[in-house]
């Protein structure tokens, strides 16, 4: 492929701090499921900006909303005013989301801001100063998201005083034999009785599908176990939904599928379906525990707002969840199909439209494949197919393409998916092209 101009300009413009790189694609627009390059290329998106465009590019929902909102202008931000969108969309989520008692939500700019005030309110609020959270787990780029995450990425960050991090179930890969994770559970309460009193604790963090982790969706009934404990105990449930929620788990909320009702639930990317929106939906006694704890001036922004309220009546309007159950099930059974031809496949799993799919050397040791990943994404980039990997030994494909996904686009990624694989197994791709993007 001839060298990308843009991408060039890009390297020498902006900064290398806020980029994650897999191949060199450089975006002019967009259309529904695809990107357009600078040549006109269109590229089929399995990653919606990491499942941030999730009614695609270019939505005529999304594209009048946010026009009428820059025409009408409520202002800027909900810090020292009302806006009539921002309170809409809040009262359209605490309609949408489930819950009891009084509760409120704080509106953010991106999944990093809202985890991050989450975690200070709710020791705040509490006055129980520890958080616990998931081995793997990815609540953000902020100092304060990244105190209480564990992913492998951000080994440089530093960590919450008192944050207990717990191992993420993984039935592809149980430890000591244990796919059902009671074993977790078992040190967790250990944990309890000693070194970690749970009267200390302010919250759990859950990912329902841990996904920059590695897409691992857990085993039945495991995070309702936990979530039973913890209410024992008095700690909040935290559902950070961000990547998985709304929708693209085939239901709303993806913590719909274990049967928990989280105290907490936290959503961001898709929201805003590509504007930066992100929202906390939780108890007035942890949301509304005091004033100018938690602002930004762009926070409750009116036009983000519209395009948070455009997403929201889409998902019904266009019957979205249903084409999310459907074409996820179709996509899936493709995918598992395309294991029976590639021994790199180890894993194929996901809930909906969030799928991984995981490569290893050899289906016995399940030793990860991360050198084969890094070509598969960009073989498949270069056939027309953009999608990354996530996971902490960086051997997980991420597919995240906006929701309204047809069967024959499935089809399309598939096909282009077998290509890369084979081309990849085969030594057709350059390791010198590969080695010159990072990724995770
Ligand atoms: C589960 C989860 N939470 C939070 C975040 C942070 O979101 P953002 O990058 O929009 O701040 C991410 C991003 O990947 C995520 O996957």
């Amino acid at each position: 492929m001839p060298p990308s101009q843009l991408y060039e300009r890009d390297a020498a413009a902006l900064s290398r701090l806020q980029k994650l790189r897999f191949f060199p694609l450089a975006v002019t627009g967009g259309e529904g499921c695809y990107l357009i390059d600078e040549t006109g290329r269109r590229l089929l998106d399995f990653s919606a900006s990491w499942g941030a465009a999730s009614l695609g590019h270019g939505h005529p929902a999304f594209c009048n909303a946010v026009a009428r909102a820059c025409r009408e202008q409520a202002g800027a931000s909900t810090l020292s005013a009302a806006n009539r969108p921002a309170i809409e969309l809040a009262e359209a989520l605490l309609a949408r989301v489930p819950g009891d008692g009084a509760r409120r939500v704080w509106l953010g700019h991106s999944g990093s801001d809202a985890n991050e005030t989450v975690a200070r309110a709710v020791v705040a609020a509490t006055g129980r100063p520890r958080i616990l959270s998931f081995a793997g787990a990815y609540h953000g780029g902020t100092a304060g998201s990244m105190a209480i995450s564990a992913h492998s990425v951000q080994s440089h960050a530093e960590k919450a005083a008192g944050l207990e991090i717990i191992p993420y179930p993984n039935p592809y890969r149980p430890q000591g034999g244990d796919p059902a994770g009671q074993a977790i559970i078992d040190d967790l309460e250990t944990a309890f009785a000693g070194p970690c009193p749970p009267g200390e604790v302010a919250a759990l963090f859950i990912e329902p599908i841990q996904s920059d982790g590695g897409l691992i969706v857990p085993p039945t009934g495991f995070m309702a176990r936990l979530a039973d404990i913890c209410r024992a105990h008095g700690i909040l449930v935290v559902s950070d939904e961000v990547k998985v929620g709304l929708g693209r788990s085939g239901r709303f909320s993806c913590i719909e599928h274990e049967e928990v009702t989280p105290d907490i639930i936290v959503l961001g990317k898709g929201l805003g379906g590509g504007l930066p929106l992100s929202a906390v939906i939780g108890p007035a006694s942890i949301l509304d525990f005091a004033s100018s704890f938690a602002m930004q001036t762009l926070h409750g922004n009116p036009i983000c707002a519209h395009a948070g309220l455009a997403v929201l009546k889409t998902l019904d309007h266009d019957n979205l969840m249903a084409n999310v159950a459907e074409v996820g099930a179709y996509l899936m059974a493709r995918l598992a199909a395309l294991a029976r031809r590639h021994q790199a496949v180890g894993d194929v799993r996901g809930r909906g439209l969030a799928i991984g799919v995981e490569l290893v050397t050899d289906r016995e040791s399940k030793a990860p494949a991360a050198a084969l990943t890094a070509k598969v994404v960009y073989r498949a980039f270069e056939l027309g197919l953009v999608l990354y990997y996530v996971g902490m030994t960086s051997n997980v494909l991420e597919m995240t393409p906006p929701l309204i996904l047809s069967q024959a686009q499935a089809d399309e990624a598939v096909a282009i998916l077998d290509q890369a694989i084979g081309d990849a197994a085969a030594g057709r791709v350059s390791d010198a092209a590969v080695a010159a993007f990072e990724g995770w």
